[in-house]
């Protein structure tokens, strides 16, 4: 599965950002892509935010711009060199969103943008039992991914988009009922929306007091 393509946009940030903003053309531009998750929920300057599988800074540039206590977390060195320059007002970590260094209940908002369906199954339960732990009660989860389309006519362009950039896990997402998984986490889903004729999936799903 997948083509060069995949590591050449994972090698070349021109080519990554270039198809998100082409992708995200499907939702009205790259800023609004990028701020779907976090539309109505309480983000102040003094929210702390964990900007989970953050890569090159592409939504952590908006997060700061809401909140001064931002942390962006990505296992890429490289990822966050470029971040650092993208959103030099966050924090930034080095690590793995399945054993996140950070202290029980310690954001008001855990937020992770096109990365859960880089996971496998397993890999993906831990991770949101991380965000669980790592969120304070009343706390936010939110994200934005894949969905396979409720409109066919955007079937045959997610379907292209997989085969070329795309892995095993990718698909196995789109086949994944997050809302469920969620909730059998301790996080229940509150706001579920699809966009893009279902392609993408926001969720928003907050931590039970
Ligand atoms: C598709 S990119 C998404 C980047 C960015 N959030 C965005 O919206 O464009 C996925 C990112 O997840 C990171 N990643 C993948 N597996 C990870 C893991 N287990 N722990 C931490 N980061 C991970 C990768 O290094 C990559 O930067």
């Amino acid at each position: 599965m997948a083509t060069i393509l995949r590591t050449w946009s994972y090698r070349y940030p021109w080519l990554y950002n270039t198809i998100s903003q082409l992708s995200a053309l499907a939702v009205g531009g790259e800023a609004r892509f990028r701020q779907l998750a976090l539309e109505s929920l309480p983000i102040e300057t003094h929210t702390t935010v964990l900007d989970l599988c953050c890569g090159g800074g592409q939504t952590t540039r908006f997060l700061v711009q809401q909140s001064q206590h931002v942390i962006g977390l990505d296992l890429s060195p490289k990822a966050l060199d470029r971040a650092r320059q993208v959103a030099p007002q966050a924090t930034y970590v080095e690590g793995l969103a399945e054993n996140l260094p950070f202290a029980d209940g310690q954001f008001d908002l855990v937020h992770t943008s096109v990365a859960l369906h880089e996971m496998t199954p397993p890999q993906l339960e831990q991770i949101l039992r991380e965000v669980h732990r790592v969120l304070r009660p009343g706390g936010w989860f939110a994200a934005i991914d894949l969905h396979w389309p409720t409109n066919p006519l955007f079937i045959p362009g997610l379907t292209l988009f997989m085969a070329l950039f795309e892995t095993e896990t990718a698909w196995t997402l789109i086949n994944t009922d997050l809302v469920a998984l969620l909730g059998k986490l301790n996080l229940p889903v509150q706001h579920h929306q699809l966009h893009a004729g279902g392609s993408l999936q926001v969720i928003q799903a907050q931590k039970q007091n």
